[in-house]
């Protein structure tokens, strides 16, 4: 069932639990996110950067393809398609698209800036029943061509966000998009603790969720955060997969070159760490 991701974050922030957001590629990931989130029935935010819409062909594929599943596959549980950090001009593409959540990545803008355009954005998604994120203060490291320098978001600024109207706030606190370095200082819940006492009842998200320690997470989500978003991890556990499956020469047996074949192990990879993450976040049997 394809739906905006406001229903589904304010549960989780009202129930201690947090969804993930899985970050789409191809067929073999989509299918792969979906099957997981019906088969532990937990809801699911399907993430789709700008540069991962353009490699699936479009944003009318990407929605294509997510609704083939949701109906081919019978996906009853909570689905919401969102854009990751989204330029605005990306922002009304996928609005007029079919998405049903898009994120405004405003971050790098003044915030007088930021404020105007995400202003006008939340009410755009809005009037289409689109649920819409938007970002303050820098998530380190890079995404996708995103990069940011990885600033703690200052909390007057978060309120200043969060009072617009969004549905949930990014806000950086010390994480970092990919691989964490060895000497990483950690999340700052000093801040995370000041944006949740200023934003209330706001679903707070998490970026960069690849690689962080669990103790962690389980901090951050009694802290407010309702949404963690994960990429590199499906990413080098498809690769690992893959390379396993290479180097044992299995493509080179009978037909294991064949396409289904050889991403097959990818798949299965992908639906482990996804279901590794699930029960991390606790959104298992929250559908
Ligand atoms: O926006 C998506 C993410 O924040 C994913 O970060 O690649 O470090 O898991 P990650
Ligand atoms: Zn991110």
């Amino acid at each position: 069932m394809l739906v905006s991701a406001t229903e589904m974050l304010q549960k989780a922030k009202a129930g201690h639990y947090a969804v993930g957001q899985f970050n789409i590629n191809n067929l073999e990931w989509t299918k792969a996110i979906l099957l997981t989130a019906q088969e532990n029935n937990s809801p699911v935010i399907l993430g789709v950067s700008e540069g991962a819409g353009k490699y699936m062909g479009g944003y009318d594929v990407v929605v294509g393809m997510v609704k083939g599943l949701i109906k081919d596959q019978n996906i009853t549980v909570p689905v919401a398609l969102h854009l990751d950090h989204g330029s605005y001009e990306h922002c009304y593409k996928c609005i007029e698209a079919g998405f049903s959540s898009v994120m405004f990545d405003g971050s790098h803008y003044p915030i007088e800036e930021n404020v105007a355009k995400t202003k006008e954005l939340v009410a755009a998604a809005h009037e289409k029943g689109i649920s819409i994120e938007a970002e303050v203060g820098s998530i380190g490291g890079e995404e996708d061509g995103v990069v940011g320098m990885g600033e703690c978001a200052d909390p007057n600024e978060c309120k200043a966000i969060a009072d617009l109207g969004i549905d949930f706030l990014a806000a950086g606190i010390g994480n970092i998009h990919g691989k964490y370095p060895a000497n990483w200082q950690g999340l700052s819940f000093e801040t995370l603790d000041a944006i949740q006492k200023l934003t209330g009842d706001m679903p707070l998200v998490l970026h960069g969720g690849t690689g962080i320690p669990t103790e962690m997470i389980q901090k951050a989500i009694s802290l407010g955060v309702a949404k963690i978003n994960v990429n590199t991890e499906c990413q080098l556990s498809f690769a690992a997969a893959t390379r396993k499956y290479i180097e044992a020469g299995k493509d080179l047996e009978g037909k294991g070159f064949d396409p289904r074949k050889l991403l097959a192990p990818g798949f299965e990879a992908i639906k482990a760490t996804v279901k590794e993450k699930m029960e991390i976040f606790g959104s298992i049997g929250k559908a």
